[in-house]
């Protein structure tokens, strides 16, 4: 954590930091999809599209940087390289699964077995 003039609590400084570099990933993630939208876009509605999602990636990139200042000023460090950004959205996702997983699990332990008292 660097020195800063900001007088918020160090721990405090340190979760909104974590926050923020965890929404910068979010962001550079979702800038890149609306590029990739971009990119793709074909049929009728290209044109009004094409351009959209050429605007969202330009306002994403705004976002980006303020929310990256933000934690710099809070004495923390910017860290969302694309590489960065990857890893921790697969990991975001992976926890999802394996949640959706053991939910998914609980909830047929408790089902009555198919073909039990009311399958004939
Ligand atoms: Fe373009």
């Amino acid at each position: 954590m660097y020195r800063t003039r900001n007088d918020l609590p160090i721990d405090t400084r340190s979760k909104m930091i974590a926050i923020l570099n965890s929404r910068l990933a979010d962001v550079i993630d979702l800038r890149t999809q609306a590029k990739v939208a971009h990119w793709n876009m074909k049929g009728l509605q290209f044109v009004p599209l094409h351009d959209l999602f050429d605007r969202v990636a330009e306002d994403l990139d705004g976002y980006a940087d303020l929310i990256a200042e933000r934690a710099v000023q809070l004495g923390g460090v910017a860290r969302e390289t694309a590489r960065q950004v990857a890893a921790s959205t697969i990991s975001r996702s992976t926890r999802r699964l394996a949640t959706w997983k053991s939910t998914s699990l609980r909830l047929q332990a408790r089902l009555p077995p198919l073909g039990g008292r009311s399958g004939t």
